[in-house]
């Protein structure tokens, strides 16, 4: 089955703590599926993790019968953390990231003073995507398609006519992600954008997340025509030096989002939790003044 002629089933979960869509990949019941950016649940009043967001996934791969494969993220999240650990232990498949996250765990092990052990080379995950590389899931043959700038490791999965961005755009009337993270870069945002507008027009294109303005009920599947018609920030006729103008000076007006700091700490370790202390507790760490 060659990549541009087939149509899989999409199935995404909307998680409303987070904004996030966790998607199912597949074809059809009893068939391969892959997972893409689970959410667990965490409150950060209590430091409690949950499960309720992954167990939905849970029981739409169980109703449907589905083989998960793999459990994919785009990227480290810096607002959710990943289920993806949690999954696995109970559904199976291999955990998989773009090969740049070796640069992410290397910025983050200085700032959070990880263990010594922590190593920096992606081997928390079950496999390293590189740019183009090809990914099975049973029939469905898709590919890696390099796409940083939110983060320096960013990946979008493409299956047949349909593509999983990531946090590169959102809807048309929401826009791109913000660059201002650590290893962020606009102007790289920007041909990451146009490397996904450049494929065939009615391409579906399936959001991370969504934070849709006052009225407009929650969407997450659009077009590569629709975006490059109608995105707020990165239509046609919008040049590079405009976008990373207007991403800059947005980007200077957000504030941290309130999981980030919890969120990659674990997220880095392919949704593993940090090692036990000698009273058997896990902890996550908040460096003062550091970032
Ligand atoms: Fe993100």
């Amino acid at each position: 089955m060659s990549i541009e002629t087939y149509s899989p089933q999409v199935h995404g979960i909307f998680d409303k703590a987070t904004w996030t869509v966790t998607y199912v990949v597949h074809q059809g019941p009893g068939t391969a599926c892959a997972i893409i950016d689970s959410v667990l649940d965490y409150d950060p009043k209590s430091g409690r993790t949950s499960h309720a967001s992954a167990d939905q996934v849970m029981d739409y791969v169980r109703t449907h019968n589905l083989r998960t494969e793999w459990i994919l993220e785009t990227h480290a999240h810096a607002d959710h953390l990943s289920a993806a650990a949690y999954l696995q232990g109970h559904l199976g498949g291999k955990t998989a990231i773009g090969d740049h996250i070796t640069a992410v765990q290397e910025v983050f092990k200085g700032v959070f003073n990880l263990e010594p052990a922590f190593a920096c080379d992606g081997s928390q995950f079950d496999h390293l995507f590189a740019d183009g590389e090809a990914i099975e899931v049973g029939a469905m043959r898709g590919q890696t398609l390099f796409v940083p700038g939110h983060t320096p490791a960013c990946v979008a999965y493409r299956f047949g006519d349909a593509v999983f961005v990531g946090d590169t755009m959102f809807m048309p009337d929401v826009g791109s992600a913000r660059c201002d993270f650590p290893g962020g870069n606009a102007h790289q945002l920007y041909a990451s954008i146009q490397k996904i507008l450049s494929l065939p027009a009615q391409t579906r294109l399936f959001m991370c997340h969504d934070y849709p303005p006052t009225g407009r009920q929650i969407a997450f599947e659009t077009t590569v025509a629709a975006q490059r018609a109608h995105n707020i920030h990165t239509h046609e006729g919008i040049s590079e030096d405009q976008f990373v103008a207007m991403r800059t000076s947005r980007d200077a007006t957000l504030a941290m989002p309130v999981l980030l700091l919890p969120a990659v700490q674990v997220n880095i370790r392919a949704g593993q939790f940090p090692p036990a202390q000698d009273n058997g507790v896990r902890y996550l760490k908040i460096p003062l003044n550091a970032l």
